[in-house]
């Protein structure tokens, strides 16, 4: 894994934003981008957008795949990811709306609609550049911990960690759904290409875990050591318990770097 250590939350989403500004050029004009809700990845589509409005960027005929969606929640809910998407994501990127897809949480039978969607990213011709935030619990999606390595989009309940962490976006902690679907490790390890963003100390242990951990269906991420071409952009807050900090400094000072 790639590790690119920066001093500041405001340079992770600059150097994520290049990174995948970089894979979306090389895929071609009909990208797939793989899209994570959450307030990791905010600034770094902040970044994307304002290389769109400045017309370095065009965005318009690439599609996207949202890692997750919440079931319970009514349809057309602000809080639900599809709409959290269409606020931060298609319209600020310019992107369009025929071309978004979210896991359908709202089926008549959500494991038919997971199956569906796993055949959809697949008739997509897969995902180009998935970008992934992490949860302090080390949860990539929602495969929470004990998230099976080979999983495929499905049904998941949600711990009461990430269920209390998630409370922010929402009136009380009872209106934070209990299950969703998600992708699952093994779709997320179809993309062709990963960008995991994490600030802040909350999330240190899990980057730590992560990255220099062993690999368990207890840290989900962890199985990101196992993608051939996956780059964990951190701030210093969220490097703090990574052993090999000064090697990353060292190898992959500059995104590009080998
Ligand atoms: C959401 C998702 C989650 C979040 C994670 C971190 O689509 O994929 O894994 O990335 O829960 O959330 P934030 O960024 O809000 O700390």
């Amino acid at each position: 894994m790639k590790v690119v250590i920066c001093p500041t939350p405001a340079d992770v989403a600059r150097t994520a934003a290049s990174v995948v500004a970089l894979a979306v050029r090389s895929a071609g004009p009909e990208a797939v981008l793989g899209v994570a809700t959450g307030s990791s990845p905010l600034a770094l589509y902040e970044e994307l957008a304002a290389a769109v409005r400045a017309g370095e960027l065009d965005l318009s005929h690439v599609s996207t795949f949202a890692l997750d969606e919440y079931v319970g929640l009514p349809r057309g809910h602000r809080e639900s990811y599809a709409e959290v998407l269409r606020r931060t994501v298609t319209e600020p990127l310019g992107l369009d709306p025929a071309g978004m897809h979210s896991p359908d949480a709202w089926a008549p039978d959500p494991q038919v609609a997971a199956a569906a969607y796993e055949q959809a990213i697949h008739d997509s011709g897969g995902v180009d550049v998935q970008i992934l935030g992490i949860g302090a619990n080390g949860h990539i999606g929602f495969n929470e911990p004990s998230s099976s390595l080979g999983s495929r989009t499905r049904m998941k309940t949600l711990t009461a960690r990430t269920r209390r962490d998630n409370a922010r976006f929402f009136r009380s902690l009872n209106e934070v759904p209990h299950r969703c679907l998600t992708q699952g490790l093994a779709t997320i390890l179809d993309a062709r290409q990963a960008v995991l963003v994490a600030q802040g100390e909350a999330k240190a242990w899990a980057v730590a875990a992560t990255v220099e951990g062993p690999l368990t269906s207890m840290v989900p991420g962890s199985v990101l050591q196992l993608h051939e071409h996956a780059t964990v952009v951190v701030d210093e807050a969220a490097a703090r318990q990574l052993r090999l900090a000064d090697y990353y400094r060292e190898a992959y000072g500059r995104p590009d770097a080998a």
